[in-house]
This record gives structure tokens, C-alpha cells and sequence, in this order.
């Protein structure tokens, strides 16, 4: 692109900015409550709504109450629901067994969206943090993180998924050779039509803190996620897995997390042109909350500048603890 500005006189920008109307003629992006995908926590018990102390506004559900919750969202024009499960320290395992229980609780929270509201996407998230009894997103074994037996592991988790209904899977653990051997086993078991949205540029990020509180694995993390997240520093590495995802099978790919990674959205929607999507991780939707709630910044405002955001960097979509909110502020 070679944009051409005639000298000052002749060009006046500002020109473009000057009312309402124009500034809506010129307007280059625009989100709606479709670009959302959003993040709903899922926890045992019954008839319970518990808020999340370090997000306000984000609940975690017990599986009789997610149906609704989906339909309300699926009525307010958001197309996409992902299911976290929280995770008590007790139920907790070394061999994490429960990742792969068709009847745990995510499985069980992915059916009951699908008989309320059928026409959802359903997507999960595929990573042992939620079982495992030191948090880690794969086995551990001598202190390390071993990557192919954790990845069995997770295709199995994969299949239990898509055998629950789930419509797009979130492998958000950055094993290497995940996405491969989960397409490998959807197509041999009949699933052809489920997608995989690879988590495939994925940091070693501080702004999940607050996500680990909501699924319980604050307290049971040991050390941190550095042999298998990307170092925030790399943007070619970045690129080089979204590319790998790709060319496993991956149908979209996402950047994680969001506001601190517009650069590396914009740079995979430039290279690879495919269906791209960012995480507004829970650090940056705790920030906003945060700084909303002691009247530093206008709440709504910075909720969809942000948003915005995303769009302008080239992505597709969003995963975001806002859908319902801005949804409805969009909906007027
Ligand atoms: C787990 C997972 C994490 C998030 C999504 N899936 C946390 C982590 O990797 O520790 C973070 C989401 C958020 O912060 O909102 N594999």
C-alpha cells in the first residue's frame, strides 16, 4: 500500500474526522458480538454461581447452570462458548486420568450447552493444568515436563471432547507434535468435522494469574511453564509455530495473550492470511476491571477500545471475559 497525501493545504485530514457520520464513512474496522468467543469457568456441585475474586464479573457455574448461560450469550450474536473446568486440590492426580473421563466435568458442561442451545460452538481447552497435581500442563517426571507421553495424554482428552460434542478444540499446552497426532485421531475416529484452534503462539505470560486462581491451579503450580511457553521476547519463534500448527492440521490459530501481543497478531494475519484469533487473557481483563472499579478509567470505554483493538491488528476474533457485556452494549 502506498497511501498519497497531497500537501497541506490541499490535505486536510481532519477533513475525515469532522462528524459522526464521516467518521462512520471512514471507519476501517468494526467489532460485533460475532467476533467473541467466550470463556465460561464450570465447576462441580449444583444450582452454585460463585464469583472470581481476582475477575469481577466472571463466575464460575456448576454444569445445571451453563446451558442458560449459553443460551443468554448465543441470543445476545455470540457464536462460540469455551468450557474451563475449576478443579479442587483433592481431585487432583499425578496421572491426571480425569482429563480423559468422559464424564468429567468440562465433558459434562460441553453436553449440557449442546442440548440448550445446539447451535453453539462448543470449544474446549486441552491441557493437563486443570488435573494434574502440580498444575503443569503435562506430565512431570523428574521435574521435567516430558512432551510425547504427555501428548498420548492429550489426544485422549481430545477425543473425549469431540465425543461429548465439543465442535472446536483448544490445545492450549505447547507440546510439540500435538495438533498433528490430534488430527490424526479425529479423522480415524470419525471426526472429521471437528476443528482445532491451536493456542500455537502461546507465551510464558504473567497475565494468566488470575485464570489460575479461577481454575484452582494457583495454589498447586510448582515453578513455572518456561520449557514449553514461548519467551515473550520472540516474535520469529512465534511465527515459526503458527506455521508448524498449520501445517499439522491446525483449521485456525491463536495469539496468547492479546493486548500485550498486537504485533505478533499482526504479523501471523500478514503471513499466513488464515483464521486468527486472541486471547484477552484474564491479567488484562483484571487490569481493566481493576483500574474501572477505582474510577481511574471509564469502564465501557476502555472495554471496547480494547476490543477494537484486536480487530485492527488483523484478527479475526477474540476470546474475552467482556463477550456479555460488550456484546449487549453493542446490541445497544
Ligand atoms: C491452561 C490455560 C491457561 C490459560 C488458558 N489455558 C493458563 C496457563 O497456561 O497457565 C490462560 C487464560 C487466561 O489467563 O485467561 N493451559
Amino acid at each position: 500500500m502506498r497511501p498519497i497525501i497531497a500537501p497541506f493545504p490541499s490535505a486536510r485530514p481532519r477533513r475525515a474526522r469532522q462528524s459522526p457520520a464521516i467518521r462512520a464513512m471512514v471507519r476501517e474496522n468494526v467489532v460485533t458480538p460475532s467476533d467473541f468467543i467466550w470463556p465460561v469457568f464450570v465447576r462441580e456441585g449444583k444450582g452454585i454461581e460463585e464469583p472470581v475474586p481476582s475477575m469481577p464479573g466472571v463466575m464460575r457455574r456448576t454444569v445445571d447452570l451453563i446451558g442458560a448461560a449459553a443460551k443468554e450469550a448465543y441470543d445476545l450474536g455470540i457464536p462460540a462458548i469455551c468450557v474451563f473446568p475449576y478443579t479442587s486440590m483433592e481431585a487432583r492426580t499425578e496421572d491426571c486420568a480425569m482429563a480423559w473421563d468422559p464424564d468429567n466435568v468440562a465433558n459434562r458442561a460441553i453436553r449440557a450447552i449442546k442440548d440448550a442451545v445446539p447451535e453453539i460452538a462448543v470449544m474446549t481447552d486441552i491441557a493437563l493444568d486443570p488435573y494434574n497435581i502440580n498444575g503443569h500442563d503435562g506430565f512431570v517426571v523428574d521435574g521435567e515436563i516430558v512432551n510425547d507421553r504427555t501428548v498420548e495424554a492429550l489426544v485422549k482428552m481430545a477425543l473425549a471432547q469431540a465425543e461429548s460434542g465439543a465442535g472446536i478444540l483448544g490445545p492450549s499446552d505447547m507440546m510439540d507434535g500435538r495438533i498433528g497426532a490430534m488430527r490424526a485421531a479425529l479423522e480415524a475416529e470419525g471426526h472429521q468435522k471437528v476443528m482445532i484452534l491451536s493456542y500455537a503462539a502461546k507465551f510464558a505470560s504473567s497475565f494468566y494469574g488470575p485464570f489460575r486462581d479461577a481454575v484452582g491451579a494457583s495454589a498447586a503450580l510448582t515453578g513455572d511453564k518456561n520449557t514449553y511457553q514461548i519467551d515473550p521476547a520472540n516474535s520469529d519463534e512465534a511465527i515459526r509455530l503458527i506455521e508448524r500448527d498449520l501445517q499439522e492440521g491446525a483449521d485456525m490459530v491463536m495469539v496468547k495473550p492479546g493486548m500485550p501481543y498486537l504485533d505478533v497478531c499482526r504479523r501471523v494475519k500478514d503471513t499466513f492470511g488464515a483464521p486468527t484469533f486472541a486471547y484477552q487473557v484474564s491479567g488484562e481483563y483484571a487490569m481493566l476491571q481493576a483500574a474501572a472499579q477505582n474510577g481511574w478509567l471509564d469502564g465501557e470505554k476502555v472495554m471496547m477500545e480494547s476490543l477494537m483493538a484486536f480487530k485492527r491488528a488483523g484478527c479475526d476474533g477474540v476470546l474475552t471475559y467482556f463477550a456479555p457485556e460488550a456484546a449487549k452494549l453493542l446490541n445497544g
